[in-house]
């Protein structure tokens, strides 16, 4: 594991986006796995910047995302769909028919899944797997549980994850009960993985998913197994974590 302790989220967000640059610099025909919510937000605006500028090339770039919401279409403002195209795709010259994400749409939860596993094994390894965590260890929409999923399944939200989601819904309006996320499986076959983590809310899960035993009680936790993993954390969610 490289980990890297950085001092604030403006910072990991640079260091994050250096590293998604240098992965498309190198490769450019990358497949990206994304991630959505706060935490990769503002290393997306420091790859639109760069892009801007005239540093990136994302045109030969293929990308697939975590999760979605099931039940939302991509047009809804807080399917993950839209948020990918408000705060990435929108801005960049990423050719849209080779960004994937499952459909919230799909009403058959066993469609949704087989689909997005086929598209996730014809796209081939992940190059870069770009993760969040939850603060109580999840990674995509795996949440702790019983066992670790493999491929991608349909999952009942934890009532913490709703309620830490619910600041991105409208008052009064339900956050989803149930999400389509790509199974910790997929996520362990990427070439690379990404963890980022910011905030004082996310220092227990982090030190837990780093330094507690491999549990699916604690999904992240599974990321120690991974041969090529690079952890970029603020000061803030290192806490907990004794040098
Ligand atoms: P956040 O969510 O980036 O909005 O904190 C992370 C996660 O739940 O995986």
């Amino acid at each position: 594991m490289v980990f890297y302790q950085v001092k604030d989220y403006e910072e990991m967000s640079r260091k994050a986006a250096a590293l998604i640059a240098a992965q498309v610099v190198m490769k450019p025909d990358s497949v990206l796995g994304l991630a959505t919510g706060g935490t990769p937000q503002g290393a997306y605006g420091q790859l639109v910047k760069w892009y801007r500028q005239g540093h990136l090339d994302f045109s030969q770039a293929s990308s697939v995302n975590l999760d979605e919401y099931r039940g939302l279409s991509g047009e809804h403002p807080q399917s993950y769909r839209h948020f990918m195209e408000v705060h990435l795709f929108d801005h960049i010259n990423m050719d849209r028919s080779r960004t994937f994400i499952p459909d919230g749409q799909e009403p058959d939860p066993g469609k949704a899944c087989r689909d997005y596993d086929g598209i996730i094994s014809k796209l081939g390894e992940i190059d870069l797997q770009i993760l969040g965590i939850g603060a109580n260890g999840h990674i995509g929409f795996n949440e702790p549980g019983e066992r670790f999923e493999g491929k991608t399944h349909c999952v009942e939200l934890a009532e913490s994850t709703r309620k830490a989601n619910a600041r991105f819904f409208e008052d009064g309006e339900e956050v989803p009960k149930q999400a389509y996320t790509m199974g910790i499986g997929d996520i362990m076959k990427a070439g690379r993985v990404l963890l980022l983590a910011s905030g004082a809310e996310k220092a227990e899960a982090l030190k837990m998913s780093l330094y507690g035993p491999v549990t699916p009680g604690v999904p992240a936790s599974i990321l120690q197994f991974h041969p090529n993993l690079t952890v970029i954390a603020d000061r803030e969610a290192c806490v907990e974590i004794r040098e």
